[in-house]
């Protein structure tokens, strides 16, 4: 299996994600070679003498809309093909709070592709020619707006490389996550065993693999029936 994937990020605020690359395990990631990530500054496409590449909206309203040309220049100097001719190993996304709500699943689903192409917009979104001629999915993290697509291409980064095989040091860790089995992880700790005369569970002290094993599931199931029911009745 190829374990290596391919992400462009298209904005025009490039210096927001810039810590986030390095700084993050998308930063562990490209320094192993999985993931090859670019971020593309929506500028250099932009029209005219100023680089322009907002505008008003037809029909009136508040807000600027991100012009079709430059973000149309841009996929395309990447190769990033209509989305009628699309493969099933690439996906254009367009970060939106009208799109699918995301969620571990998909991120899980996104780690089989070869190549993720997310499209940041601003202002008060993207001419509808993108959506149409390029996405091939939209994704919300949530039901609030933010005032960029920028920290939600971070969180689906973030999500989908951290699950990429070889990122994380301990293989193991991914697969226990909260969600990764639509259960709450359960409580950890490091040391001390005592703190401020708050003790670590006795059972996590024991050596008994089989205990601990028994209780962190139980953990799981109580924590996920008190606050996440939802994920339970399936
Ligand atoms: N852009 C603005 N708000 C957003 C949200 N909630 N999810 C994804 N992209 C967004």
């Amino acid at each position: 299996m190829d374990n290596r994937i391919q992400i462009d990020i298209v904005t025009g605020l490039p210096d927001l994600l810039g810590g986030f690359i390095e700084e993050s395990i998308v930063g562990i990631a490209r320094k192993k070679g999985i993931v090859e990530l670019t971020v593309h500054n929506l500028r250099d496409f932009g029209v005219g003498k100023h680089r322009q590449i907002d505008d008003y909206p037809y029909g009136g309203g508040s807000g600027m809309v991100l012009m079709a040309e430059p973000i149309f220049r841009c996929l395309e100097s990447i190769g990033v093909k209509p989305n009628t001719e699309g493969t099933d190993r690439e996906e254009v996304i367009f970060l939106t709070p009208d799109g699918q709500r995301f969620d571990q699943k998909t991120a899980n689903a996104l780690t089989m592709k070869h190549r993720l192409v997310l499209i940041a917009g601003h202002y008060k979104g993207i001419d509808q020619r993108v959506r149409d001629y390029f996405v091939t999915k939209e994704i919300s993290i949530g039901d609030y707006v933010l005032s960029g697509g920028e920290l939600a291409a971070a969180v689906v980064v973030d999500a989908v490389c951290r699950l990429m095989p070889g990122v994380l040091g301990d293989s193991m860790s991914a697969l226990s996550d909260s969600f990764q089995d639509d259960t709450l992880d359960a409580p950890a700790y490091t040391r001390p065993a005592s703190f401020r005369e708050m003790d670590v569970p006795e059972v996590l002290l024991s050596g008994d693999h089989r205990r601990i094993h028994d209780w962190r599931e139980s953990m799981r199931m109580d924590k996920t029936r008190e606050r996440r029911p939802d994920l339970l009745d399936l």
